[in-house]
């Protein structure tokens, strides 16, 4: 596995490869990540990796400083994966100046995790944009866990004619349903054991729904006050149309329900997709 730090030796690198899947991550790697890579692997020949931690998507109130940095363990985890190349730019060598040109992506981000993190999608999508243009691969694999973020890069691979085929992987989950996230590791032994009631108000919901309740806002209502009355500081519980993610009409037939919230100073996401029962 070739590690490689600057954009001249990686495009070198990877200038006769031809069947490049790409896992863009920011490390911190665990478990959901990894299954990413086996995606990877299914779909091309060669598997570029990229770690960086992009200050771009962080406002400065968030948690930039303390993410987690682990390179020496995360190369070793795609190495052991099969990885066949991790991109890790240092900081200067993708913002060698401020980046001043961005990508301002379409209203849906502005709405669920945008409205609580203004500003984090310009900076997902101006990042994944540059990390496209620069390991120029086939595949690009992003997990579901971060689902509105999944929805934004299709659209943007989309509206910008980018011959990139997007591969979705599903979350993975600790054996009591939390969802991996680099995050889980911030949280105190009290607040991991609550971490997996957002996992269970999701599901109260997707199973009310599967079982042709039609009462959107109430349904949210009730997990958003679950939430809270757990010592949540919960941002939403939104059901959304699958394709648009615009907020779901009881005749949509594809749905998911997201959820977001903080424990103590943890904020923590999931979403579950609803298969509703045919009429
Ligand atoms: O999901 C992430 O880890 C990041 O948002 C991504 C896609 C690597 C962009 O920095």
């Amino acid at each position: 596995m070739d590690v490689i730090t600057d954009i001249s030796p990686l495009r070198t690198r990877l200038r006769h490869e031809s069947s490049i899947a790409f896992v863009p991550t920011m490390g911190g790697l665990h478990e959901g990540h990894l299954s990413l890579i086996r995606v990877a692997r299914q779909h091309r020949e060669c598997v570029v990796a990229s770690i960086f931690v992009n200050r771009l998507q962080f406002a400065p109130t968030e948690d930039f400083d303390r993410y987690p940095r682990t390179l020496e363990q995360d190369c070793a985890l795609l190495e052991e994966q099969g990885v066949h190349v991790v991109f890790a730019p240092e900081e200067r060598t993708l913002y060698p100046a401020p980046q001043e040109f961005t990508v301002e992506p379409s209203p849906i981000a502005n709405m669920l995790e945008g409205k609580y993190r203004p500003g984090f999608f310009r900076g997902v999508a101006t990042v994944v944009l540059k990390l496209f243009n620069i390991v120029q691969p086939q595949t690009a694999v992003l997990g579901k866990k971060d689902y509105q973020q999944l929805h934004i890069v299709r659209e943007l691979v989309r509206q910008f004619n980018l011959p990139i085929e997007i591969v979705a992987g599903e979350t993975v989950r600790a054996p009591d349903n939390l969802a991996l996230s680099s995050r889980n590791r911030y949280l105190s032994n009290e607040e991991r054991a609550e971490a997996t009631r957002l996992y269970q108000v999701l599901s109260q919901v997707k199973r009310e729904i599967e079982g042709g309740n039609r009462n959107f806002a109430g349904l949210e209502e009730n997990a958003m006050k679950t939430l809270i009355s757990h010592g949540w500081n919960a941002d939403y519980v939104s059901i959304r149309e699958r394709d648009t993610l615009a907020p779901a009409q009881p005749r949509d037939g594809n749905m998911v329900v997201l959820g977001a919230g903080r424990l103590g100073k943890t904020r923590l996401i999931d979403n579950l997709e609803i298969i509703p029962k045919k009429e």
